[in-house]
């Protein structure tokens, strides 16, 4: 593993204050990462879209100060000082500061803001940690104006990994493959990387409506499922058999084929579930809505050959997947059937997007 290239290389240039904001996405993951070893690791290669709409805004404040031991910040959340948050934000500090020393050169304050609602069971780490470094990067590259933009978006994809896994693919779009991968070119457990082949234009606007399901705070976090994975009875098999449907998701991805994208890509929303059922201890983060509306979609879908289908990430909330052609009937059918499964009928329109922009 070769971390060194991403080591800061101190620059003359000095700056003494300077705000930069980004805005990052969300992404969901149709073959999952569920599993890993240190330091953020993969067990296997997973590979997500990158979403539009759901995005976290940060600004940050840097202010030169003399050599600080630890990192120093002040957050704030939607406008308010969200001190609660910190002690994540500040793990994530301490393991980059190897590869970002200039953040002990600098006190920062940090404003965030997620476009999609706080209490919405969306977990917003994977764009959270992804803005922060990307505004990181931001800096980097002021103070060494001859970084490229490939190896800006590398890094930070390598650091948003370090501040939680799933974001490391939140860097770029619209498909992102994390974790190597003897298939996918330029594959890597260190950081995220654009899906290397041509796709199929019916990927190329794909739709994605969550069902806010279940909008509470998680019972148990990614962090716990993930530890669950060390001594599970069935993980040495779930690991070989993502890498295997990564392998077929990228021949589906160029040809097309969008009857086995709805099977592989079920199977592995229900696999996901399934390695939490068998965990020790067991848990499930399914609801009786969860369970409502994947039978109302095969039964949907058995009635009209929609090519409409699900995928769920470490909640009860449904990530509902369709192309753009499907659009106005799926609406539709949201609105008719499925969003009475939603908490407040809520549910939130997305679809496939291109990955962080400097705002
Ligand atoms: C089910 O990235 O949230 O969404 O690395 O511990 O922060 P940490 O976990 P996280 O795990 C995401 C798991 C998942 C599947 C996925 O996004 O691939």
């Amino acid at each position: 593993m070769n971390t060194s290239e991403f080591i800061y290389k101190s620059s003359e240039k000095n700056i003494e204050n300077l705000t930069v904001a980004w805005q990052t996405p969300s992404n969901i993951a149709l073959v999952k990462y569920w599993g890993k070893s240190e330091p953020q690791i993969p067990k296997n290669a997973s590979i997500s879209f990158t979403l539009n709409n759901c995005n976290t805004k940060t600004k940050i404040e840097f202010s030169k100060t003399n050599t600080l031991q630890s990192p120093e910040f002040e957050l704030y959340f939607e406008g308010k000082k969200k001190d609660d948050f910190k002690p994540k934000i500040n793990k994530f500090f301490e393991r980059i500061k190897e590869y970002c020393p200039y953040i002990l050169e600098y006190k920062m304050v940090i404003h965030s803001e997620n476009s999609f609602p706080h209490s919405s069971g969306i977990a917003s780490s994977a764009s959270g940690m992804a803005a922060i470094a990307m505004c990181l990067m931001n800096l980097e590259k002021e103070l060494n104006p001859s970084l490229t933009d490939a190896y800006i978006n590398q890094k930070a994809s390598f650091l948003a990994r370090l501040g939680s896994g799933s974001a490391s693919r939140s860097i770029e779009g619209p498909l992102v493959v994390w974790g190597e991968h003897p298939k996918i070119t330029g594959s890597s457990d260190l950081y995220g990387v654009k899906f290397p082949f041509n796709v199929h234009t019916v990927f190329e606007d794909y739709c994605d409506t969550i069902l806010l399901v279940d909008k509470g705070e998680k019972q148990v976090s990614s962090t716990v499922g993930h530890n669950l994975m060390h001594d599970h009875p069935y993980a040495e098999n779930r690991f070989k058999q993502a890498n295997d449907n990564l392998e077929k998701l990228s021949e589906i991805l160029q040809n097309g084929d969008i009857k086995s994208f709805i099977s592989l890509v079920e199977s592995e929303a229900l696999t996901l579930h399934a390695m939490m059922l068998t965990s020790n201890p067991y848990f499930i983060l399914m609801k009786p809505n969860t369970l409502e509306i994947i039978n109302e979609i095969w039964e949907y879908r058995k009635e009209t050959n929609s090519n409409v289908c699900f995928t769920l990430d470490a909640g009860a909330n449904v990530h509902l997947l369709y192309p753009q052609n499907e659009k106005e009937t799926i609406e539709n059918f949201i609105k008719e059937t499925l969003s009475k499964y939603c908490q407040k009928n809520h549910y939130i329109c997305d679809n496939v997007g291109f990955g962080a922009q400097k705002i």
